[in-house]
């Protein structure tokens, strides 16, 4: 060990990441590998982001604006939001750290349903913090369970609507109803990193930020926009807490590259959701296509489906692997497919269909 590293790092597993299509390819030895494991657009961003991105490419000599104010300004434009209540950060698992930077000491709890987005465990354990589960029950939130687990301890609790690895929503009643039934110095983080995809019957939770201080939303450009590279996401919350989160910013992490993007990718809003519906057709083609095959699965609100494989799951992955396809297994629970185009799809499927069978 060099020096006194801190041991809530020592004692951390690292982050593995999904393989690249490039790293499997050199070590299976085959060629157009697809990943379909990191729930990215499988289309370049639309022509107009582009085009900002490479008219900014002269500029990257200085640091971009440090609180990104032009983006703050467009979508309190967009969005009909006050621009004190919107900060922005480097993705969206950017602004969810620096809520533990605001919020959270060794010794405190976090809590949110599981199985859910993997960094809400990682940044509980690098924090010091007891990360506190509630299990789904039938793929969705037991809400009431939620509140239940709530102790003097709790600072934090993290509902992913739609959610990760799931696919499966919470509606603004159920979301209202959770806030209603907690301490009001425990902050609620609403995680929408799929909200384009997600059915407009739940209802948007930012209706609820006018009686909820302690109410955060999460935005990214990273899936419906395309823009997973580049990094940026947003937050809507009251300004008392635009003010921490920003104090805890990595000064200048919001580059000027992705600035460009996210204000072109704003003004081209349109394009990017015809792209959003695209997926979603493919996505009732997908579920449909496997539900005839016998397979149970959620519906799923995002932009990936998860098949429940259990115990097969990971000799699944392994064997679509090795044909060409990197998805996400959760070994002993189910595999989640992000949705591609529509000839990726297909070639899941088949590849799915043929070793699924012979496993589950
Ligand atoms: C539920 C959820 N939240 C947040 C993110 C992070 O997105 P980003 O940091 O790219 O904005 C992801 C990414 O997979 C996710 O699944």
């Amino acid at each position: 060990m060099i020096g006194r590293v801190r041991p809530a790092v020592l004692n951390m597993a690292s982050y593995t990441p999904g393989k690249a299509a490039g790293q499997v390819e050199a070590e299976q030895g085959i060629r157009e590998v697809i990943k379909l494991a990191s729930n990215e657009s499988p289309w370049p961003p639309v022509p107009a982001v582009q085009d900002a991105i490479e008219r900014a490419i002269s500029g990257v000599n200085r640091y971009g604006d440090n609180r990104a104010t032009d983006i703050r300004v467009a979508l309190s434009e967009w969005l009909g939001i006050n621009a004190h209540s919107i900060t922005v950060g480097c993705g969206s698992s950017g602004l969810l750290q620096q809520l533990f930077m605001v919020y959270v000491d060794p010794g405190d709890e976090v809590l949110f349903p599981y199985p859910s987005f993997e960094v809400y465990p990682i940044f509980s354990t690098q924090f010091g913090a007891r990360p506190v589960t509630v299990p789904l029950v039938g793929h969705g939130f037991d809400l009431d369970a939620v509140a239940a687990a709530v102790t003097d301890r709790t600072k934090l609790i993290f509902l992913a609507t739609p959610n990760n690895p799931t696919g499966t929503s919470i509606s603004v009643e159920g979301i209202g109803g959770l806030l209603d039934a907690i301490p009001n110095d425990v902050v609620v983080v609403v995680d929408e990193a799929y909200r384009e995809f997600n059915d407009p019957e739940m209802g948007d939770p930012a209706t609820l930020l006018a009686n909820h201080e302690n109410l955060i939303i999460t935005r990214t450009f990273s899936k419906a926009f395309g823009l997973a590279g580049l990094r940026s996401g947003y937050a809507l919350c009251a300004p008392a807490l635009v003010e921490q989160l920003d104090k805890v910013r990595l000064p200048f992490s919001i580059n000027n590259l992705a600035q460009a993007a996210v204000l072109a990718a704003i003004e081209h809003r349109e394009d990017a959701m015809e792209r959003v519906d695209a997926l979603i057709t493919e996505r009732t083609r997908c579920v449909a296509a496997l539900r005839a095959k016998g397979f149970s699965l959620p519906d799923s609100n995002a932009n990936f489906i998860f098949i429940p494989t259990s115990d097969a799951t990971s000799e699944i992955a392994e064997q679509m692997e090795q044909v060409g396809i990197i998805t996400r297994p959760f070994p002993g629970f189910g595999l989640r497919v992000t949705v591609g185009s529509a000839e990726e799809n297909d070639r899941w499927m088949t590849a799915f269909f043929e070793h699924a069978g012979r496993n589950t």
